[in-house]
């Protein structure tokens, strides 16, 4: 368990809150265990229609804790971070999702296996894998081109720049952007009516719109793959050492 996720279930939807604002919702394997028993146990359990994921404070997540890729960078087929991107691959019931606010990494490939994504006015994405020395997880690598292009994905995941929830929108991973006090209570009307249909009928919709999972996890496999060697890489180091000491990294010494 962690104290810094919270989770409750309320007519049918289980409600998903990341609840670390000193470190903007920066995600600990502690953390990732409990978002991957929440969307696998959901799947048991009929009293959960539907799962809204979202952050307290100005974060939805900042993405993986840094100090945690540092000090533990293997990166296992049972870790907790691994168990909770294949459940976001496998989850049948369907997954909301609320961005409050900093999306990093993790916190934006996630969306691309949420079914609906709500974005506040106030929310910033990014993904900085290739600053960070690391490469792209999650399937970013295969679901980004898919969706938008080469050119555009490379623009997100070779840059790493922040980008706004409307141009999320423009590119399909956002469905809406609201005002930030309308976000959650927009989540949850949605999630309110995915609930109140019929369920079966809804799990085998999902899965048609979702017949790529098979190539999904083996994309997510090569992925780890290269991650995991890179988390111990003397580029990623640098990233991290940096970040850590609140200085810009200085790859120039690599080639
Ligand atoms: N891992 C660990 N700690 C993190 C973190 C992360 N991913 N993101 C933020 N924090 C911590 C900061 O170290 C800081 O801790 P401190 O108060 O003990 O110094 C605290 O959260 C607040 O962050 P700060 O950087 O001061 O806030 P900011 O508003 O200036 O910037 C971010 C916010 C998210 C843009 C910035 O913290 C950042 O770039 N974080 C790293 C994000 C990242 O690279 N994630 C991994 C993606 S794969």
């Amino acid at each position: 368990m962690s104290e810094f996720v919270d989770v409750t279930v309320n007519d049918g939807i289980q409600l998903i809150r990341i609840n670390r604002a000193d470190k903007k919702n920066a995600l600990t394997q502690d953390m990732y265990a409990v978002l991957a028993d929440s969307l696998n146990n959901a799947e048991e359990n009929s009293d959960i229609r539907v799962t809204v994921i979202t952050g307290v404070a100005d974060s939805f997540t900042s993405g993986n804790d840094l100090v945690d890729f540092l000090q533990n960078p293997a990166q296992g087929e049972d870790r907790p971070v691994v168990r909770f991107l294949f459940a976001l691959a496998n989850i049948k019931k369907p997954l909301i999702a609320a961005v409050n606010g900093l999306a990093v990494g993790v916190g934006t490939t996630m969306l691309l296996h949420c079914d609906l994504v709500y974005a506040s006015t106030e929310a910033k994405l990014s993904l900085p894998f290739v600053n960070l020395a690391l490469v792209p997880e999650a399937a970013s690598s295969l679901l980004l081109p898919k969706m938008l292009g080469h050119q555009r994905a490379s623009e997100l995941l070779l840059l790493g720049d922040n980008f706004s929830p409307e141009k999320a929108k423009e590119f399909g991973i956002v469905n809406d952007v609201v005002a930030p006090e309308q976000l959650e209570e927009t989540a949850l009307n949605t999630a309110a009516k995915l609930a109140a249909k019929a369920p079966e009928a809804l799990r085998l919709s999902k899965a048609l719109l979702k017949n790529d999972s098979e190539e999904v996890l083996k994309q997510m496999r090569a992925e780890f793959e290269i991650f995991s060697s890179r988390l111990t890489s003397a580029e990623a180091r640098e990233a991290m050492t940096a970040f850590m000491e609140k200085r810009a990294p200085d790859f120039k010494q690599f080639n």
